[in-house]
């Protein structure tokens, strides 16, 4: 591409307004570039770059003095362009090669990907003119510029010069943003993280009740956040604030293992607890910095937001932390880490040690959903990956013996759902499009990245198990914000889906919008009948008049992807909850779907023609709380209510953490056995029970 026309350089008028910039050689020849930003009503702001500038994998290289290259700005120009809406002005005081050089560059094959944009030099103006506003050419999402920035094929710098870069943009930030703590309310004690045990420790002798019969060997682990440095940060700076939502924070491992030994013919169980970070990539990198590095870059004034984006870009080469904090999942043998923001971390099972990325030898390139289900019958691994870039969502399926992805199909939704959950029947795969969606250009709009719009559409999908886009079948439901899916099966001509409904969302906060109640975050149970031959959808709320809000539901998982008589939920304590932020969950519950409630079922102010189902409580007394409930299958066991709920409970008062076994037969009875934990243990997300042979172990 030539360069020509100053004109083509000239951004148009779009918010937030362009901005204003210089730049000069220094004395030691250095590339000296300072620019001023101005946004709306914010106050401006300096920033300068000596000696190169870098992003990513993309580096600036400055000139041998005195001479500057004018490749240089150009580059510049393009990150500015694509990033912030801003153009790079040069004053006339930096000596420039010449036009006929710059074209030069221009069209050959090594520079050619950096020019995005025509520009010319002579005629550069002292400041943006607006004349071309029609002219948009900041179409392309924040992300996706970085992404295409970073992809680049760009010679190879000295690491020291990248080292410096790095160090120039450390050295902005230490002087332009605070780290400051997100505060914890004295009700949020047990949200706050803990240390690393560092070893395994026996609990066998902590155990009040006993292991029960048929209980399986195995570990029970449960993922969740556990933030590096003391907690959550929020950072000001002379852009605005940025802080992390909630669900945010280092995963950390919480792990008991039950291991049987039959010595002597005398049975019995050792047990032990450890504990561990999931080992991102960027959790070793500021591990190893020792401090808080990554700018929060989810909420907050979005201005600052996209500069942090920008400096978490400069600095590390990422825009924001890889964090798997969501589940732990099973796949051939091998266990994962999982959040739908980065791709599945496999663990050492024994130690909690991160070994490294899952992308399916090469196959898979995006997150997960937190909640990969295996196909019954088959084995098959289904998951889907989202994007705050096209494509919005994709759908994988990872052969049995976790070797191959078998596969993967864009689903061509219309904007970036948040799908934390998929759901699998014996033919079909069960994708919810909810109105919850990550939105960049709504970010750079001043708007919040997350957000729930309850007047947009629901829908689910039906998908055949290797079908495409083409072949989803699609019900428009009421709008609602659904996490988690119960279970979902085939009846007849229906596909019936059982999930947790809310009618607003907890991401990014606990907060609910103007016009709900602030009760709509928590969710109930629900029903979604799907007839696929006459595309009618029938749909009720599960539990009867007395309002329980439910979450985190399980089911025994031999029985996922066909019909299920039982599941098992947390339920939340609205009381305790509504001090606070985060839901707290005071108790477990039983749904029995084959079972009618004595309770009649009222929707709105008309009689639903369907009894609600009839539910077992499990209460934990005054101020103990659950997380991360698992369903234990019996050894041999023959119904699907034959096994255990097992989970981590923490009772606020004496601050002890405790792990719980309950008959899943008699979910009111007293726990068989409450194994007393030598550390607290946050609250946390999801929990699983794995079978494991501890003779692999050894
Ligand atoms: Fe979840």
């Amino acid at each position: 591409m030539a360069i020509s026309s100053c004109d083509d350089l000239l951004l148009p008028a779009a918010s937030p307004p362009a901005t204003v910039s210089s730049g000069n050689v220094s004395s030691s020849g250095n590339l000296l570039l300072r620019l001023t930003v101005s946004f709306g009503d914010i106050s401006s702001c300096d920033v300068s770059f000596s000696d190169f500038f870098s992003c990513g994998d993309l580096f600036l290289r400055r000139s041998p003095a005195p001479a500057i290259s004018s490749i240089e700005l150009l580059n510049c120009e393009f990150l500015l362009r694509q990033t912030h809406n801003v153009a790079l002005l040069v004053s006339d005081e930096l000596k420039l090669e010449k036009l006929d050089d710059l074209n030069s560059m221009a069209t050959s094959s090594f520079y050619k990907p950096l020019f995005l944009v025509k520009c010319s030099i002579e005629k550069r103006p002292s400041y943006v003119s607006h004349k071309n506003s029609h002219h948009n050419h900041f179409n392309i999402p924040i992300a996706s510029a970085f992404k295409k920035m970073t992809m680049i094929g760009l010679p190879e710098f000295p690491k020291i010069v990248a080292t410096s870069a790095v160090r120039l943009v450390d050295a902005f930030v230490d002087s332009f943003f605070e780290f400051i703590d997100q505060p914890l309310l004295p009700s949020q004690n047990n949200f706050a993280p803990v240390e690393e045990l560092g070893e395994t420790m026996v609990v066998t002798n902590n155990i009040d009740g006993h292991i029960p019969n048929g209980f399986p060997e195995g570990v029970y682990i449960r993922n969740g956040p556990n933030p590096l440095f003391g907690g959550l940060k929020s950072t000001n700076s002379i852009f605005g604030k940025t802080s992390h939502v909630w669900v945010e924070g280092e995963g950390m491992l919480h792990a008991l293992y039950f291991n049987y030994n039959n010595n002597n013919n005398n049975n019995n169980w050792t047990v032990l607890y450890n504990n561990r970070h999931v080992e991102t990539e960027t959790y070793k990198l500021e591990k190893q910095r020792n401090k808080p590095s990554f700018l929060p870059a989810i909420q907050g004034d979005s201005l600052a937001i996209l500069f942090a984006y920008l400096l978490n870009l400069l600095r590390f080469g990422k825009v924001n932390k890889y964090i798997s904090n969501t589940n732990v999942f099973e796949h051939s043998g091998k266990f994962y880490s999982v959040a739908e923001s980065h791709i599945p971390q496999e663990i050492d099972i024994f130690t909690l040690k991160t070994l490294r990325n899952w992308d399916v030898n090469g196959a898979w390139n995006r997150p997960f959903c937190s909640h990969p289900k295996k196909a019954p019958g088959t084995g098959e691994l289904v998951t889907l990956g989202i994007s705050p870039i096209l494509p919005f969502c994709e759908l994988g399926i990872i052969s049995a013996d976790g070797k191959k992805l078998d596969h993967k199909v864009d689903l061509k939704l219309n904007r970036c759902t948040l799908c934390h959950e998929l759901g699998v029947t014996q033919r079909y795969n069960v994708i919810m499009d909810f109105p919850l969606t990550i939105d960049l250009l709504r970010l750079v709009k001043g708007e919040q990245l997350i957000r729930y719009d309850k007047d947009e559409y629901a829908r689910i999908g039906v998908m055949p198990r290797y079908g495409d886009a083409s072949s989803i079948k699609w019900f428009e439901v009421e709008p609602n914000c659904t996490f988690h899916i119960i279970n979902s099966f085939e009846e007849g001509h229906e596909v019936v889906v059982r999930g947790c409904r809310s009618l607003d969302s907890l991401i990014p906060g606990p907060h609910p919008s103007s016009s709900s109640n602030e009760l709509d975050c928590l969710s109930r149970c629900y029903e979604w009948r799907l007839n696929m031959e006459t595309g009618e959808v029938k749909e009720r709320s599960l539990i009867g008049p007395k309002v329980v809000y439910m979450d985190f539901p399980m089911v025994n998982e031999n029985f996922m992807g066909i019909k299920n008589r039982y599941a098992y939920t947390q339920v939340v304590d609205p009381l305790a909850s509504s001090t606070q932020d985060v839901p707290k969950y005071g108790g477990l519950a039983k749904l029995y779907f084959e079972e009618s409630s004595s309770e009649k079922l009222f929707m709105g102010d008309k009689q639903h023609d369907e009894d609600p189902i009839r539910v077992e409580y499990h209460m934990f007394e005054k101020n103990t709380f659950c997380s991360g409930a698992a369903f234990v299958p019996k050894d041999g066991g023959v119904e699907e209510d034959d096994g255990w709920i097992i989970s981590f409970v923490h009772n606020e008062d004496d601050a002890i953490s405790q792990v719980h076994i309950i008959d899943g037969k008699k979910l009111s009875g007293e726990a068989v056995a409450k194994i007393t934990l030598p550390c607290r243990i946050p609250y946390g997300f999801h929990g699983a029970f794995m079978p494991i042979s501890f003779q692999a172990s050894h």
